[in-house]
């Protein structure tokens, strides 16, 4: 069992967060989570909980949101206690993933500007050399967008976008943020059930249940990545089984 901290911003994108958690939990393992003030209001308006004024009450709605399973494997933190655990480096979580990412938080994490829980995690984990994965999710990006993920990128952070393709040609929002969040899981080296793998053009999707390989980097998506791609984001990644 690893600890992961996952962190929950204001931008849009909550069910991508909550299948994030959840797979976690099934894999096995426990997560911490904080949702900043902004976080707050978009979990209240697009999933309906009511985490409280800035997400202090978050812990009240895990189960509502998670489900049962989150009983004893997963920890809402305020965003205001820079106290809390995932705070430490000495915490040794196995990756900070910070999702959905608002461009707020990638600008300040950018900077070393760790004005709350979520961007002190993110900065630890720089600091560390451990797994920062950012699911950034905005559109149209501005130069400032991008030059911040270029910054976390060139410091080792792996940027992961909310930005789901339909080649698997999903029959439902789940399935659709089932995909994109099986890259991340795969991305951190843990096992999952999401998704199904690309098997070639022409060829059906294997079903999901397929665990990522023992050892080694996972092969490239050919639909998604550019083979002369140094892959030099996230070069810090760890591989846990
Ligand atoms: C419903 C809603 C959706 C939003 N979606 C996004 C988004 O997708 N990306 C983004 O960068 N900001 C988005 N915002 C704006 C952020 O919440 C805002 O910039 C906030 O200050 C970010 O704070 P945080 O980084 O501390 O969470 C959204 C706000 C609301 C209310």
């Amino acid at each position: 069992m690893s600890s992961y901290f996952v962190g929950i911003t204001g931008a849009s994108g909550h069910l991508y967060a909550q299948t994030l958690v959840r797979a976690l939990v099934a894999a096995g393992h426990e997560v911490h989570i904080c949702l900043t003030p902004a976080g707050a209001m978009v979990m209240q308006h697009e999933i309906g909980l009511h985490p409280g004024p800035k997400g202090n009450f978050l812990g009240r709605v895990i189960e509502a949101w998670i489900g049962p399973e989150a009983q004893g494997k997963v920890f809402a933190h305020p965003s205001e206690n820079v106290g809390a655990k995932p705070a430490s480096g000495t915490a040794n979580l196995a990756a900070t993933i910070l999702c959905p990412c608002s461009m707020g938080t990638m600008a300040r994490v950018a900077v070393g500007f760790s004005s709350n829980l979520v961007e002190r995690a993110a900065d630890v984990a720089l600091k560390e050399g451990r797994t920062l994965l950012c699911m950034p999710r905005e559109t149209p990006l501005s130069v400032i967008h991008l030059e911040n993920m270029l910054t976390l990128a060139r410091m080792g952070a792996v940027i992961l976008p909310c930005m789901p393709g339909l080649y698997h040609k999903p029959e439902s929002v789940q399935e659709l943020v089932d995909h994109l969040v099986g890259k991340a899981l795969d991305r951190l080296g843990v096992a999952h059930g999401l998704g199904k793998r690309w098997q070639g053009l022409g060829q059906e999707p294997t079903e999901a249940g397929i665990e990522p390989p023992a050892s080694g980097p996972l092969e490239s998506d050919p639909l998604e990545s550019d083979p002369s791609d140094s892959n030099q984001a996230g070069s810090n990644q760890k591989k846990e089984r």
